[in-house]
Order: structure tokens, then sequence, then C-alpha cells
């Protein structure tokens, strides 16, 4: 066994062994993801430093594309779900459709110099130390909305780059076998709120037009809203997150129509490890979802 793939091999069973997967049927689809890495998007760094999106398509070794499956498949947008609500902070008039930027990288370029310095709203009076605007790829087919910045994503200027972030880091790369870099991860709220508490909705609102145009920018074909505070912001619902998670949303942005999922905020997950199964569920109907190869 090559070494490349003995090392995926055992992050993806210690992943399973965090999880509390303590037997695996070991059958040739649950050897799939050990394939050769598709060719994928180069990782971009962080979008300041970024280079021009490329496709994600998929490579000749990753697992055939989802086909559409029967309406009461998780992965299928049933036509039957729900519009989003137009009460949510995304709400907006039936506008007519924006066209997709002709460059993203400039776009998100432009939408960071329109934050500049912000005053919009209290957090930046509250002890913020920097704006953590969002970090990846530009051209990711997949996007993770936060919360809001904590202590270390304060300091670093990144998102998720503390314990929270580790584990999605793992969500990511050991769980779903992509590279981090590969997708784009943002938050509500783009600065910390004091103590990490849940921004508020005056916060929210000054906080996600800036969302709303990154979104806008980088059109993923699936957004992952991590946690309450990202789902609401994106979907209005009533309910518990529990009621609304493991199952795909339509979700339409200024005549853009994508896909909305939501799952639990890893810092969730690291206080009632539990869930993770639940989570990592979710992350399938996403791989699945994306064409990814699945374990
Ligand atoms: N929690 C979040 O919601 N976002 C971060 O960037 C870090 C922790």
């Amino acid at each position: 066994m090559d070494s490349g793939l003995r090392q995926r091999l055992a992050a993806y069973l210690e992943f399973q062994r965090e999880l509390g997967v303590e037997r695996l049927r070991i059958t040739p689809a649950a050897l799939a993801p050990f394939a050769p890495p598709p060719v994928r998007d180069a990782p971009a760094p962080a979008f300041a430093a970024a280079a021009p999106p490329r496709p994600q398509t998929p490579g000749p070794s990753a697992m055939p594309p989802f086909h559409p499956a029967p309406a009461s498949d998780p992965v299928s947008p049933s036509p039957r779900a729900p519009a989003p609500s137009p009460s949510g902070s995304f709400a907006s008039a039936a506008a007519a459709p924006v066209a997709p930027p002709a460059d993203p990288v400039a776009e998100l370029v432009r939408i960071r110099a329109d934050l500049g310095d912000c005053t919009r709203c209290k957090l930046h009076r509250l002890g913020r130390r920097q704006i953590v605007f969002g970090a990846g790829n530009p051209g990711a087919e997949l996007v993770f909305v936060g919360e809001g910045p904590g202590a270390d994503e304060d300091v670093q200027g990144l998102p998720f780059v503390g314990r929270a972030g580790q584990l999605l880091t793992d969500m990511i790369q050991k769980g779903m076998g992509l590279d981090r870099a590969a997708v784009y991860i943002c938050n509500v709220v783009k600065c910390r709120p004091p103590q990490n508490r849940t921004p508020e909705s005056d916060e929210c609102a000054a906080c996600s037009p800036f969302l709303r145009r990154q979104l806008l920018a980088i059109r993923p074909k699936l957004i992952i809203a991590l946690g309450a505070c990202a789902a609401q912001n994106l979907l209005a619902y009533k309910g518990s997150l529990a009621s609304v998670r493991g199952r795909l949303h339509p979700l339409a942005l200024d005549g853009w129509n994508t896909q909305l999922l939501i799952t639990y905020h890893p810092a969730y997950l690291l206080r009632d490890p539990s869930q993770k199964r639940e989570a990592w569920k979710d992350l399938q109907i996403a791989m699945r979802f994306l064409g990814l190869p699945r374990a």
C-alpha cells in the first residue's frame, strides 16, 4: 500500500472512530474514497492571495455523479420543499436575476473593500481586533457559513482556525475527502462578538448584505450552514435546527438558485460528540449531491 493511500485510510478510520463507529464493513464501495484523489481545484490559500478559480469537475477517478433520486431522498431537492421564507435576513423583493460576476476574485476584493474598516454595527467597538472576511477558493462549489469569528479567528483574521475550526477541517478533509482550501469558508458576521456570544439580530442584519454578496460572487452549488445562526440567516424557519437539517433546501438569492444544507456547528459537536454521527449523515448528503466519492 503506498504511503499516501495509507495516510488517507488512517485519517478516515480515525474520523470514523471519532464518530463512534466501532466496526466498518470493508466493501469495494467503502474503499472508493481511497482511490487516487480526483483532480480537484488547486488549493487557493486565502481569497486575498487567490488564483483565478478553476472548474471543480470531479476527475476521472471520482464516483459517477449523482443521479436524480426519488423525491423522498434528502439529496434530491424536492419540488415540494418550501421556498425560503421572505422574512429571513436574506429576504429581498423578487429581484431581477443578477448576472454572475465575470471575475469572482475581483468581486470578492471589491466586497472586502466596500466592507472597509466596518463600523456599521456595535461589534466594531466591542473588542474586535480585525475583520474576518472569509477564506478559500473563490470558485468553490461548496461554501461553509458559520456564525462569527471567535478568539483565534479574531487574532489570525481567518475563519475557523480554532478548535471548532480544526474539527471543521477534519469534517472537510477526513470526512468529505476534500482539501480545505478547495472550499470557501465565511461567517454571518465578520467581527468577533464579545465572549463569543451569538451575534445579535442587528449585527447580522448589518453584515448579511456582505455575506449575500460573497455568495453571489462565488455561486457555489451548495452552501452548508453551520449551526442555527447561519441557518436562520440563510433560511427563515420555525422549529429546531434538527427539524431542518438532513435535507437540501432550495435557496434563491437575487434570481440565482442554489441549495442549502444545514448541519450542526462544529463547536456544538465538540460539546456533544454524540451528534457527530448526525453531522456525518449531513456531510454524506452533501457529498452525494456534489458527486464526491462516497465513504
Ligand atoms: N465559529 C464560527 O462560527 N466561526 C468561526 O470562524 C469560528 C468559530
